[in-house]
This record gives C-alpha cells, structure tokens and sequence, in this order.
C-alpha cells in the first residue's frame, strides 16, 4: 500500500425528508442563494417547488442559474459565476445530477476568482478558494456530491476537462428523488459508478486488501440491486443502495493508497467532447474493450475480477480464459440492463478516431495499469468501433 492522507469535509444527510434541514442548514453559510438546476426535471415532480417554499421560509434571496446541460457548457458555467459576483451570492444550492453539481462547482471556484474559470480546467491556475456548495441529489451516478472533481465542456474548443475544484459542504440525498430518473438515465448511472470502482480496481499495487474487497463488495452489490431498480423505479432499498454506492465509489475512501487507472475515463471524455453522448454510455462501451487491450499486464487481478466479482467458475481455464470470462461477464451484465456495446450505436464512425486518440493523449501517457500511448488509444478506440 502507498502512504496517504485522506479527507472529505462533505456532510451527508441521507435519506427520505432530509430536505427538511435544508433551511437550517443554509442558514450556516449565509442566504443570498444561487440555485442552480438543469433542464427542469425537478419541476417534473414537485421538489423545485419545494426548495423555493424552504429557502423562503428560511428568508433567502434566491437568484437562479437554470438550464445547465448534461454535459454542462463552460457558457454557462460563466453566466452563473457572473450572477454571483453581480449579487454578492454568500452560498450556491445546486439540484441535481453530476452535471448541475459539476457546473456549481465551477461557479463557486469561479466566482471568487479574478481571471476565467476555465484556467481551472486547462490546469493554468489551481483554485485556491470558493464560495459554499449545497447539494440536493437526484440522480446516482457520478459521486460528485460528495468529491470535489468537476468536469466541463468549453464547446468552442471541443475539450471536456475535469478539475479539482471544490468539495460541497452538505449533500442532501433523498432517494425519493431518483423515483422518476428514467430507465435510460438510471442505467447510465449504474454503469457510471460501476466504471468508477473499475478506475480503482484495477492496479498493480500489493497489499491493497481492505481496498480489494471494498471494490468487490460494493461491485456486487450494485450488480444486485441493479434489476431491482431498473425493475421497480419507486423500490426505495433499492433506489438507497444504488443512491449510496454511488457517493461510495467516487468519495475517496474506496482506494486510497492505491495507484489507479482513469484511462478509459479519459477517452469516454474526449469521445463525448468532440460528440456530447451521455458519459456512461460511453463508458459501457469503452471499458471491456479496454479490460481486454490491458488485461495480460496483470492477469492475476483479472483472474481475481473474474472469480470474486462475477463468480466465475474457474475450474478447467487456463489463466487467460479465466480472466477473458470476467471481462465477458462485464459486458453481458451492461447488455443485459440495456447498455450500448458499441459507438456505432451512436452513429459514431471511424472519422474522428485519431483527433480523439490525439486528444485523450495530449498531456501524455494515460492510465495508471497500462500506460497508454495515441497509438493504443486508438486500438481500443478501433476495437469499440
Ligand atoms: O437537466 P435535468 O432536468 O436535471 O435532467 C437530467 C438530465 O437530462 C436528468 N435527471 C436528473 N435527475 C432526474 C432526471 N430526470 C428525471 N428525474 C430525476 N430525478 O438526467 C439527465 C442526465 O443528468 P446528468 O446530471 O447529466 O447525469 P450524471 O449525473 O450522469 O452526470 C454526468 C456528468 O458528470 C460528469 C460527466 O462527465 C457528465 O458531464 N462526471 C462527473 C464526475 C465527478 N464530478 O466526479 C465524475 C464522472 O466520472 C463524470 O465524468
Ligand atoms: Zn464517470
């Protein structure tokens, strides 16, 4: 195990009516309020209209930053940093999925900063400060309620980049509030955080037991109670283990210690730069065809993937049967809850490969498994034609 130091400030208040907190807890950080939502699903099933009752109650002046795209623009981005400094915001209540998080967190480092916000992504400056983030969750996917990673799109340069910007201070989950995801999104979700333990797992550093079996644990449950959710929306164990396994696989704790991959998070960002497909559909495509390019640097880790996650029988395999089972098996569970297997299922064909193969390697090497070059890229790119 690597030497670490870990910590993660976020308070998390889970479960059904946590939301009642909310003006209490607002008023810890102040309450002129940028809320900020996307295409207005929240208005779909009452809890904008609840929010704005609690923030009243609770005598905030609420200004608001609507409309954030899944993929969130930097345009946007900027417009709420603007209202921000326009309006002296003392706190940014963010009602969401990973993009709106994503977006008020790079308001909140923007809005306390001199220069552009995206200095902060195109890693020119590091973000030193930031105004307080409330969360209000809807969706499971991508851990960002409770991380302090960010991930924008400046569309006029076609570049998706992620940043360390800022932690929130308290992240309400209410599972309630994943009920009316649709199937398409809640699946995308579950791939999402299942590819975030992948980022994790797969590693050649030694003695990592704890970490080893976190990922497996927490891999198999979601293998569980993914047919559930996709099966009953309003099944609310189901919807609470999904909603918490999420925050689990991407809020520090998972692995530390540990040297991890994030290559395959690096192409699915440069596929969705240049083609604005949902993250994790991308990744469903990506990631087994990256196991299968990767797999023999550590056959090992596979064979142990194979047996342990996917309870592969291992008896009469040689070592890469055994390892090329599990990868199978991660493929068969993604068709099996309805995941794309290829980009052609996004009218993705071969004309933009090496501008993404170019992109995903423009600060070098990626992947912490496999180092990978263009070249490379480009293979798993081919392969997931
Ligand atoms: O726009 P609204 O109306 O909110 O609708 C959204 C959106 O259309 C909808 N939705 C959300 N909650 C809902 C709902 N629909 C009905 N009922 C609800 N309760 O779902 C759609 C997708 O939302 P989005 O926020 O885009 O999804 P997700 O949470 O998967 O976030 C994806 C973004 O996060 C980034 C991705 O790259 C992508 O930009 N990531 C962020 C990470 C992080 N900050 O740590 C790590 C991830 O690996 C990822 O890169
Ligand atoms: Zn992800």
């Amino acid at each position: 195990m690597i030497n670490f130091q870990i910590q993660n400030p976020t308070e998390i208040l889970f479960g059904k009516d946590q939301i009642t907190q909310l003006p209490t807890k607002v008023k810890e950080y102040g309450t002129k309020i940028l809320l900020v939502y996307g295409g207005g699903s929240i208005k779909g099933f009452g809890l904008y209209d609840k929010v704005i009752e609690l923030l009243q109650a609770a005598d905030c002046e609420i200004h608001e930053l609507a409309g954030v795209e899944p993929n969130p623009r930097l345009s946007t981005v900027q417009k709420g940093v603007q209202i921000c400094k326009d309006n002296q915001v003392e706190l940014i209540l963010a009602v969401g999925g990973g993009s709106v998080i994503d977006a008020a967190k790079a308001v909140a480092v923007g809005a306390t900063y001199d220069g552009d916000v995206w200095d902060f992504y195109d890693k020119t400056a590091v973000a030193q400060s930031a105004l307080p983030l409330g969360v209000i969750l809807t969706l499971a996917a991508t851990g960002s309620e409770m991380n302090r990673g960010s991930v924008v799109t400046n569309w006029e340069l076609k570049e998706k980049r992620g940043a360390g910007t800022t932690f929130p201070s308290f992240s309400i989950l209410d599972p309630t509030y994943t009920y009316s995801v649709p199937k398409d999104q809640t699946m995308y979700g579950i791939v999402d955080m299942m590819s975030h333990v992948f980022e994790q797992y797969f590693s050649h550093t030694e003695h990592i037991q704890v970490q080893t079996r976190s990922c497996e644990g927490l891999l198999k449950t979601i293998v569980e109670y993914a047919p559930k959710v996709l099966a009953d929306p309003e099944d609310y164990d189901a919807r609470a283990t999904i909603m918490y396994a999420g925050t689990v696989a991407l809020n520090g704790q998972l692995t530390p210690g540990v040297e991890t991959d994030w290559a395959s998070h690096a192409i699915e960002h440069a596929v969705s730069a240049i083609y604005d497909i949902p993250h994790a559909g991308g990744l469903a495509i990506l990631f087994p065809n990256w196991m299968k390019y990767v797999y023999k640097e550590n056959t090992d880790r596979f064979k142990r993937f194979a047996v342990e996650v996917w309870n592969v029988d291992p008896a009469g395999k040689t070592d890469d049967e055994l390892a090329l089972a599990g990868i199978e098996a991660t493929r068969t569970f993604f068709d099996q809850i309805g995941a794309p297997s290829r980009l052609a299922d996004y009218d993705i064909k071969n004309e933009h490969l090496d501008q993404m193969a170019s992109h995903a390697t423009r600060f070098g090497t990626i992947g912490g498994f496999k180092k990978l070059e263009k070249e490379d890229v480009l293979q798993i790119l081919e392969m997931s034609l």
